[in-house]
């Protein structure tokens, strides 16, 4: 008998819920921490973080920080190393869903800060992932999200076209993060995820170079919206109706060579197995398992033709 890992989802001992190393990555000790607050207590201690607290966004969310003398992750107004996300009235089992996602990105090869889901004060499950924009001792390091760097006044309005060239116009290592951008996009449509907005997409800074930032927000929105826009942002001037000719067009605006976007579709081609058996065995209730399944197979026969499994 096995379990699985609450933060990477692969198998472990039964009766375990982590990892010692996934622990060690998320916290940098093998202690389980504990959560002293439940949902109820979330708009309470955002509304006493803001003000200083620099994580804006719809969903209720806390910057939070591990004190290794009780073992509680607290509430960080200033100097937060974590994001903690409970689970919203509206969006049942969001969490889950998001570390699934972040897992399954991990899976096809993206950056992936550390992540996992763990049991908030009331039982119910958050879920935590380590800032990429704090060092260990809490050093900020600069990042900017596509919204500020285009400044735009609507996140939900502009063209991954748009992004990707942004992308291309700061970043140092050009090729490498033009790439794993588009990656993320056909990784994106094929999970069923039409919410990366521009707040979704971010570049850090590394003393004066730029890259693109690691993966976040990583949502299945379709199981949630199932009449959503395949994509937050245009693609070759649309939304919706995507086909793989929009996908080869935007590679072809950032100058992505055909035999190297070929390899991106081969290499997201290749991962479908993988993504479809994590989605069946996560830690979503059979409902929203089928549905995630179903939305997954489905993407990839629009990418990749009925022929595609
Ligand atoms: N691991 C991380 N490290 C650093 N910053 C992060 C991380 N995850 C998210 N952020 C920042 O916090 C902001 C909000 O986080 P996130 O997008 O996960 O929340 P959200 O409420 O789902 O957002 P929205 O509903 O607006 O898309 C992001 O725009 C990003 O700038
Ligand atoms: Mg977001």
């Amino acid at each position: 008998m096995t379990d699985s890992c609450f933060c990477c989802q692969k198998p472990l001992e039964a009766g375990h819920r982590y990892h010692p190393r996934c622990l060690s990555r998320l916290f940098g000790g093998r202690l389980l921490p504990s959560i002293p607050f439940g949902r109820a207590e979330m708009p309470a201690l955002v509304a006493r973080a803001q003000g200083r607290m620099s994580i804006s966004g719809v969903q209720m969310k806390l910057s939070a920080r591990l004190d290794k003398g009780t073992g509680r992750l607290e509430s960080a107004a200033a100097g937060g190393t974590h994001i903690l996300k409970p689970e919203p009235e509206r969006f049942p089992f969001i969490p889950r869903n998001e570390n699934l996602c972040m897992n399954m990105a991990e899976e096809a090869g993206f950056p992936v800060p550390p992540h996992g889901l763990f049991a908030m004060a009331d039982k119910s499950l958050c879920y935590v992932v380590k800032r990429f924009d704090r060092t260990d001792d809490g050093t900020k390091i600069q990042k900017e999200t596509m919204f500020q760097i285009l400044g735009a006044t609507e996140k939900y309005a502009g063209s991954l076209e748009m992004v990707g060239k942004a992308i291309r116009s700061h970043v140092a290592n050009v090729g490498l993060d033009t790439i794993d951008f588009f990656e993320r996009v056909l990784f994106c449509f094929l999970t069923g995820n039409g919410d990366m907005h521009l707040k979704n997409w971010a570049l850090l800074y590394h003393g004066k170079d730029l890259s693109l930032a690691p993966c976040y927000d990583l949502v299945c929105s379709r199981v949630y919206i199932p009449n959503e826009d395949d994509s937050a942002l245009t693609v070759n001037g649309k939304k919706n109706k995507l086909t793989r000719a929009d996908f080869s067009a935007l590679a072809d605006s950032l100058g992505i060579d055909p035999k190297a976007s070929a390899n991106s579709f081969d290499k997201l081609r290749l991962a479908q197995e993988k993504l479809r058996e994590m989605a069946s065995s996560s830690e979503l209730p059979f409902g929203l398992r089928q549905k995630l399944s179903h939305i997954i197979k489905t993407r990839y026969e629009r990418l990749y033709g009925k022929d595609a499994a």
